[in-house]
Order: structure tokens, then sequence, then C-alpha cells
């Protein structure tokens, strides 16, 4: 096969920079430095595929770009929302994401994130290390039981049938979700799961709303303020999806106010910014992005990010094609 030229615009797991090193004509990043959008631009001209990451942002004013190269855009992420999907169509440029291999890993944190924050993990953990803990007492550090709680899903794609076959069948808990296209009955049926005609049945009947939508026009800022008041004074807000669907300052108020009882995040507005709101709250469980932070995960999105542009220069239908 000719040897493309590719740029992958961060590090990327050691195995899976070896395999495209063995196959293409392969720029590096060894510093881990994101890139610039005057770089990203120049990158459009000089290379055939461009491979980034969820957090480059690749605008229509990147994708346009006079003179451009760059034929197929394999991005490492399941999300895809950091690139113009409407400008990669209207200039014919191909984008993959890297679907499935994340699932049981994003819904893996997703449960940390909920025991996390309802049995008060993370405060706990400080407690200890601080030196502050003087034993065992009946009242010391109560959180919330989570067995036969109520888990509201919003959405049910991939990662939230995970988070509901952990759950169901390891807590016991009910499943209900809200998502309009999901037929799937037999799913529906193994989880004994609830359908919810609307968003505020979702959040008014759940113990746990836990986040499993794409951020698209229509989700963007859908969990704010009105849809928090919605929810039970007792109950948590979990985000593994991604942050820009929740209103940051909303939660903060929502959560001073003690309208809910705590919230699990990993991803937020404008990472890697968090809401100094959230900072100063002890009923958060806060992580840095880490859905898909495992070895083998990684390699295995890396791979799969490997095997779209390699089917792609062969002439064949990449595998996870999304336009
Ligand atoms: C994704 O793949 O979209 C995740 O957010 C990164 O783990």
């Amino acid at each position: 096969m000719q040897k493309f030229k590719i740029l992958v615009t961060r590090k990327w797991p050691k195995k899976v920079e070896e395999s495209l090193i063995a196959t293409f004509d392969t720029t590096l990043n060894v510093d881990d430095k994101p890139l610039s959008e005057s770089e990203l631009i120049e990158a459009m001209k000089s290379y055939d595929a461009l491979l980034p990451t969820v957090t480059d942002p690749i605008t229509d004013k990147i994708i346009s770009t006079s003179d451009r190269q760059v034929k197929i855009i394999g991005n490492f992420g399941v999300g895809f929302n950091n690139i113009d999907i409407d400008s990669a169509k209207n200039n014919n440029i191909v984008v993959t994401n890297t679907p499935e291999v994340l699932t049981d890993c994003t819904a893996d944190i997703a449960m940390l994130l909920l025991l996390g924050v309802s049995r008060r993990g993370s405060e706990g953990e400080f407690h200890v290390r601080k030196k502050e803990w003087v034993g065992w007492r009946p009242t010391h550090m109560m959180g919330t039981k989570i067995t036969d709680k109520t888990l509201g899903l919003f959405g049910m794609g991939r990662i939230a049938q995970a988070m509901a076959h952990k759950a169901h069948f390891g807590f016991r808990m009910k499943i209900i979700f809200y998502d309009p296209y999901f037929n799937d009955e037999k799913t529906i049926k193994k989880f004994n799961a609830e359908r919810c005609e609307n968003i505020d049945d979702l959040f008014s009947n759940s113990d746990f709303v836990s986040l499993h939508c794409p951020s698209t026009k229509e989700t963007k800022g859908i969990v704010n303020y009105e849809t928090i008041s919605k929810m039970k004074k007792t109950s948590y807000l979990i985000n593994t999806a991604r942050g820009d669907i929740v209103v940051e300052d909303d939660l903060v108020k929502a959560l001073n106010e003690e309208l809910i009882m705590g919230a699990g995040l990993d991803v937020y507005e404008a990472e890697p910014k968090v809401n100094e709101g959230l900072l100063k709250l002890k009923n958060v469980f806060l992580l840095p992005h880490l859905g898909s932070a495992t070895t083998e995960t990684r390699e295995a999105m890396g791979m799969r990010v490997y095997e779209n542009i390699k089917a792609f220069f062969q002439d064949k239908e990449p595998r996870d094609r999304v336009v």
C-alpha cells in the first residue's frame, strides 16, 4: 500500500502508535501538546488523514481550508461533537469514530460516580488522609443506599444499557429511561425497564439520573435549573456523557439550594476548567474525564481508528464511518 501521510494530534498508546508507524507515513505528537488552530489548518494541507481526539475542535474553518489534502478524519473517541460534521459532509471528508470498545469502561465510571457520590467516597478518603477520622460511630458520614433504588437513564444507547446491566443485576436497581429513539423491546424486557414518556417523568421519578445522550443542538443545556428542580430532593445527577448537556451554573445553584442531594461528574462544560462552584461543594464526586481511561480500552480505541483509516485507504468502507 502507498504510504499515506497521517497526523496524530496527541500521544496515543504505544501499541497503536507502532501499528500506525508500520503502515503509514506517520507524524506523532511525542510532547502531547494540543495543536493550535493554525497548526491544524496547516495539517489539513499537508496530510492525507487527520487523527484528532475528542478535545481537538475541528471546526468549519479548519475543515474547509483551501488546498486541503486530508480526506479522512479518524476521531479517537466515540463522541464526535468536536468535529463540525456538516462541514465535513459539505467538504466530502469522511469521519470515523470508535464505538463499542469503550462501552463497559465508561459504564464502570458511571457506576463509580454513582457509588462515589452516594456513599461519600471521596469525602471519606480525604477524611482518612487528613487524619480527621476519630473512629466508627453510628451517625458518622452516612450516605444513601443504592440497592432497590430507581436509576433513570437519559438515553438508552450502548453505555446506558451497560450501566443498566450493572445496576439492575448487580445492585437490584429499578431501571427507567427516556429515549424516544429506542425501541428494542427485548432489551427493555431484559432489564424490566420502564419507558418514561418525557424528561419530566424521568427526572421526577429517579433516585439517580444518569446522562447517556450525545451532545447535540437538542441536548445542549437540556439539564438546567428547571429540569433539576423536577428531581427528588434525595436524588443524584450522574454525567459521563458530555459536559455541555448540563448548565453547570444551574447545577451549582441547585446543589447550593439543596434541590438535589449530590452529583457525580466525569465531564464538564469547558474542560479542563471545572466550575469553581463545583469545587467548593462536598456533595459532588468529580473525575477528570476518565470514562474510557483503561489501558485495554484506549488501545482498543486506537486500533479502531487504525482499522478505519487502513480500510479507507484500501478503498473499503470504514467500519465506524459517521459521515
Ligand atoms: C469519547 O470517546 O467520546 C469519550 O468521551 C472519551 O472517552
